[in-house]
């Protein structure tokens, strides 16, 4: 039985397909394009990666399915969702904290997440204009310099990007956003086939293999299990409820751990392909792996200005990585969003503008930290937006994941989840098993190794 009805108030995905097309929009992203290399060449590839994998499929994969059914029992915004389940199962009240960390923590990405996706628009008309044929690792490098020096075209492109995003979230779950996602995800997915086809070619593939999937521990830092475990968070989008949100969405007839799966193999595939496409490029050319934030912007265009049709292929591509970004950067917004239209009844593309403004304004200390304030250091050599990331994706959304493994797993009847899920009871045992104690306690381990190691230097 459904506790809160057979429909949330604030729409329904149209079918399971949807459910899938809208998830694994919002999964793939910046997370898997930008970050996922940079993250993985700045400590030091395999290692890394593998620790990467397991947090996906033993973590990520059973949190995920966790969001869902949570989402899909109530069909409220997360934090009512908590609220509920918390007071069907006569809990304590703590547990609603989770929503609250939630909403803070999808302000916090969102705010940085935007000044990225604005670098990808920027770069779609700067490789439309021709820029980067024939251009060389410096002279990349150069470009995407210059443009980090200027606040004023950081913050345009930022703006640009948050009233598309706010447009979208106003206009509600159906409308515009399921046919965006139905077109523009298959595109993406065959131009980085494309990319794939020419990073076979460039001569470093071979070299980007063994880069990504020979696990040699001495490469990997003392924070690069926790960049893993962190970065296996963001990209499945797990943690902060937007899964949760999506949750409430999705129709009665769909298997939560079905389209679970499906939508992390989706996520997963496109990181590693992404991966593979930009080390190629960084070994053919002699570049450096651990070059940070920049790596995408300067290793593609690499790649567009050798290739034929190069700048034609770069525009398009540009294009689809800001649209990936658009389909992640609504589900940061949901959670919140539905919330606030819940509590107060307020008009959803009035709320969905108020929250847009002060995500914007919070945004300026990650356009700044590439820039005027590149110098200032908080907690450690952090600029800002390095800390934002870090406190986001390294604590906020682990700690997060690892309080809804103990809620559902600890918390929520058993009958409830058998009933949600509707696995052989094998596997909802082996699931139990692991939201109960693999998830907590890995993310736990993560945390007190992290630490441990950082004191002893
Ligand atoms: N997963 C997205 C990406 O990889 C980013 C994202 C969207 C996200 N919604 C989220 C990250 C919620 C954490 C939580 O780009």
């Amino acid at each position: 039985m459904a506790l809160g009805g057979e429909t949330s108030r604030h729409g329904m995905w149209s079918s399971r397909w949807m459910f899938v097309l809208a998830a694994a929009g919002s999964a793939v992203g910046l997370g898997n394009i930008w970050r996922f290399p940079f993250i993985a060449g700045d400590n030091g590839g395999g290692a890394f990666i593998l620790v990467y994998l397991l947090c996906i499929f033993l973590i990520g994969i059973p949190i995920m399915m966790a969001e869902v059914l949570m989402g899909r029992e109530v069909r409220k915004s997360p934090i009512n969702t908590l609220r509920k389940l918390v007071t069907v199962s006569k809990a304590s009240p703590a547990w609603i904290l989770i929503g609250w960390m939630g909403v803070a923590a999808g302000f916090f990405i969102l705010s940085f997440y935007a000044v990225i996706a604005g670098w990808a628009m920027d770069y779609v008309l700067v490789t439309a204009q021709g820029t980067f044929v024939g251009v060389t690792g410096e002279g990349a490098a150069a470009v995407f310099n210059s443009f980090l020096e200027s606040p004023l075209q950081l913050m345009l492109w930022q703006t640009l990007f948050m009233v598309l995003t706010v447009w979208i979230v106003a206009r509600g779950v159906s409308g515009g956003l399921e046919l965006a996602i139905r077109v523009l995800m298959p595109l993406l997915f065959i131009l980085l086939i494309v990319m794939l086809g020419y990073a076979v070619t460039t001569g470093g593939f071979g070299q980007a293999a063994e880069f990504m999937f020979r696990f040699e521990w001495e490469r990997m830092g003392v924070e690069g299990v926790l960049a893993a475990m962190g970065q296996a968070f963001f990209t499945l989008s797990l943690g902060m409820g937007a899964i949760m949100a999506y949750g409430a969405y999705v129709p009665n007839n769909a298997s939560v751990p079905g389209t679970v799966t499906i939508i992390a193999l989706l996520d997963t595939v496109v990181a590693i392909a992404a991966g593979l496409v930009i080390f190629s490029i960084v070994f053919a050319n002699g570049l450096e792996p651990g070059q940070g934030p920049g790596l995408m912007f300067i290793t593609l265009p690499l790649a567009f200005g050798q290739m034929p049709l190069g700048t034609l292929f770069g525009t398009v591509f540009f294009v689809l990585v800001s649209f990936a970004a658009v389909t992640s950067a609504i589900s940061l917004l949901e959670p919140a969003l539905a919330f606030l239209v819940e509590e107060y009844n307020a008009v959803r593309s009035r709320v969905a503008i108020s929250l847009g403004v002060i995500t914007w304004i919070l945004g300026l200390g990650t356009v700044f930290s590439f820039n005027i304030w590149a110098d200032v250091h908080l907690v450690g050599e952090r600029t800002f937006f390095d800390l934002l990331d870090f406190l986001t994706n390294n604590i906020m959304l682990p700690l997060g994941g690892l309080l809804m493994g103990l809620f559902v797993g600890w918390v929520l009847p058993r009958k409830l989840l058998a009933d949600q899920l509707e696995m052989p009871s094998l596997w909802l045992n082996i699931w139990l098993f692991l939201v109960r104690f693999v998830a907590p306690l890995g993310v736990l381990t993560v945390f007190v190794y992290t630490l441990y190691r950082a004191a002893m230097g």
